[in-house]
């Protein structure tokens, strides 16, 4: 049973600057509600309610979105605004959710580390903090599946385009059944040659306790950074790893068309808002490409 999940909010969110200078990436909207939420939120549908973040400098507000705000509650109760205080109550008693400092940034395998104590010696899942996955099945639900089955790690896997594959962590592994490899090798953002497949890790695992031993053992990379790629490759020799392809649809956050593609995919989805905005992109479509603005 995977009861605890671990959720880095770490990185500079560099992809997104100005926008993240000093608002975290994970806390950017989609339609209404921050990222990190629909990643708690996930953890949440998933089973699990034990979660450890772990956040650095400047992501304190990520700690506030979670806290109770008895200010604004007090507002919402005396204006009678009865939906959004339900609302507000419900984000800070979906889980348990402790919060460790990561001092450094020094990549996400030296995040990971910081949760060794909270974990002890059991499995559990990691969710990266800046990753949706829009999905029908709570993606880390689907890896925990897997492991219920097969044991050892999980990790959730992505087929990227082939010149997309230095942005990743790719796997080598033989399929053992739909959608299930078991994993030979794992390589941090290969060159495009040296990449032995298209399975781009994708920003979920299920993890056994050994991982943190195996980070012991990692040499930071020449950017200072504890690779978490490098310490499962360590883990391989040791304990069966399984890749699983997620179902679903993965957004980086970070990334600024893939936050744009999150807020329309999840507007699409909307009860209220799916119809208008549904008829706004057939009237875009419609128009010249350099029409847009009445030009
Ligand atoms: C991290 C991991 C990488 C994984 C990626 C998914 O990289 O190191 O293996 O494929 O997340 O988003 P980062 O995006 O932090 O550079």
């Amino acid at each position: 049973m995977i009861k605890k999940a671990v959720i880095p909010v770490a990185g500079f969110g560099t992809r997104f600057l100005p926008a993240s200078k000093a608002i975290p990436k994970e806390m950017f909207p989609v339609l209404d509600k921050p990222t990190i939420q629909y990643v708690v939120e996930e953890a949440v549908a998933s089973g699990i309610r034990d979660i450890l973040m772990i956040i650095s400098r400047g992501k304190r507000s990520v700690e506030e979105h979670f806290d109770r705000n008895p200010e604004l509650e007090r507002l919402l109760e005396h204006k009678g605004q009865q939906q959004e205080l339900e609302q507000i109550r419900q984000i800070s008693g979906l889980a348990n959710i402790e919060f460790v400092w990561q001092k450094e940034m020094n990549g996400l395998g030296d995040a990971v580390k910081l949760a060794r104590n909270h974990i002890g010696e059991e499995p559990f899942a990691l969710l990266l903090g800046d990753t949706i996955i829009q999905s029908r099945i709570p993606a880390t639900r689907q890896l925990m599946d897997v492991y219920a089955k097969h044991g050892g790690c999980v990790i959730g896997l992505e087929a990227v385009p082939q010149d997309k594959v230095s942005r990743y962590g790719i796997i080598k592994g033989h399929r053992l059944e739909d959608g299930v490899y078991l994993l030979e090798d794992l390589i941090e953002k290969p060159t495009v040659d040296n990449a032995p497949s298209n399975l781009a890790i994708a920003g979920r695992y299920v993890l056994t306790a050994e991982i943190f031993k195996c980070l012991e053992r990692v040499t930071p990379d020449q950017k200072g950074e504890t690779q978490l790629t490098h310490a499962l490759q360590i883990l391989l020799g040791k304990t069966p790893m399984h890749g699983m392809l997620l179902e679903g649809y993965r957004h980086d956050i970070g990334n600024k068309l893939d936050f744009l593609k999150a807020n329309l995919l999840f507007g699409l989805e909307h009860p209220e808002l799916g119809r208008p905005l549904r008829e706004f992109l057939h009237e875009l479509t419609a128009r010249a490409d350099d029409d847009w603005l009445g030009g």
